[in-house]
């Protein structure tokens, strides 16, 4: 965001207007790949908006939050006082929609009106709405074009996140089944020799239908679940840092030795398998 655009809207918001129409900016659609409950998900789920979408949102402070949606102050990125705003999404499940209101700071009054209708089980439309109140007839192309391009790469993001954890909510299902008895009852597996593991880190493998993540630290073998206990988040792409991975949906921080949430949230690791040497081989076991 430039100075001229913050300016931009300040005038924007400053002007009298005697009507109460917002002015219809721009219409965003798109087909998704995913359930109306992963998508349903995503939208009351605002604190995922600094972490998932790091590159537009710098920080975002939830107030207040439920089945309803949420309410929050926060910033655009980079963080700068010209791009406050306090932010509010009401979810409407009947109507099949979610209204997101900027209520005060940059882009004050606008609306954002999204529908998701379902197409079938795995695959939903979304029709997103840009309203901005006052906004002069000259600026509509401008706003246009920063709303479609901020819209798609945000779906982008989601689509990425809710895809990942349908997929991993199917593998759970899946992992119970019977035709998986005999890989739940695994309990141990050579990872091979120590020599070529050490050319291959981090290594990913999975022990009885669950994924983790082998690694070195301080020259001593650490196995972690590289799913993360809050939503199921990934973790096998994240560096791990003074022994600690964090997750890129929410940001919580967990250490991966002792398993604990350092950022204070009540979730834990998965248990991982012990990591030995046998006549030069890596064994990770229960
Ligand atoms: S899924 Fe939310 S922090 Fe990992
Ligand atoms: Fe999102």
């Amino acid at each position: 965001m430039t100075l001229i655009t913050y300016i931009i809207d300040l005038i924007r918001r400053s002007l009298i207007s005697f009507s109460n129409q917002p002015c219809h900016v721009a219409t965003y659609t798109r087909e998704l790949p995913i359930s109306i409950e992963r998508m349903y998900e995503n939208a009351i789920d605002g604190e995922h908006l600094p972490h998932l979408h790091r590159s537009s949102f710098s920080e975002l402070n939830i107030i207040d939050s439920g089945k309803w949606g949420w309410r929050a102050k926060g910033h655009l990125t980079p963080k700068s006082f010209m791009n406050k705003m306090e932010l509010e999404l009401k979810l409407d499940r009947e109507k099949h929609r979610w209204i997101t209101r900027t209520l005060s700071g940059l882009g004050k009054g606008s609306e954002i009106w999204t529908h998701a209708i379902p197409l079938d089980d795995h695959k939903i439309k979304v029709i997103v709405d840009f309203y901005v109140p006052k906004l002069p007839k000259f600026l509509k192309n401008m706003y246009e074009t920063e709303y479609i391009k901020t819209y798609a790469k945000l779906y982008d993001e989601d689509l990425w996140m809710m895809a990942t954890r349908q997929h991993e909510l199917d593998r759970l299902k899946n992992r119970k089944a019977p035709e998986n008895t005999e890989t739940l009852n695994t309990t141990r597996i050579n990872l091979g020799g120590e020599t070529d593991i050490e050319h291959a880190l981090p290594l990913e493998f999975t022990l009885q239908g669950h994924p983790y993540r082998l690694i070195k630290l301080d020259n001593e073998w650490v196995a972690h679940s590289s799913t993360c206990p809050h939503m199921l988040g990934p973790l096998q792409n994240s560096d791990v840092k003074d022994g600690k991975v964090e997750c890129p949906w929410h940001g919580y921080v967990f250490d991966v030795k002792t398993r604990e949430c350092t950022t204070g949230q009540k979730c834990k690791l998965a248990p991982a398998p012990k990591i030995m040497i046998d006549q030069g081989n890596i064994i990770a076991s229960f």
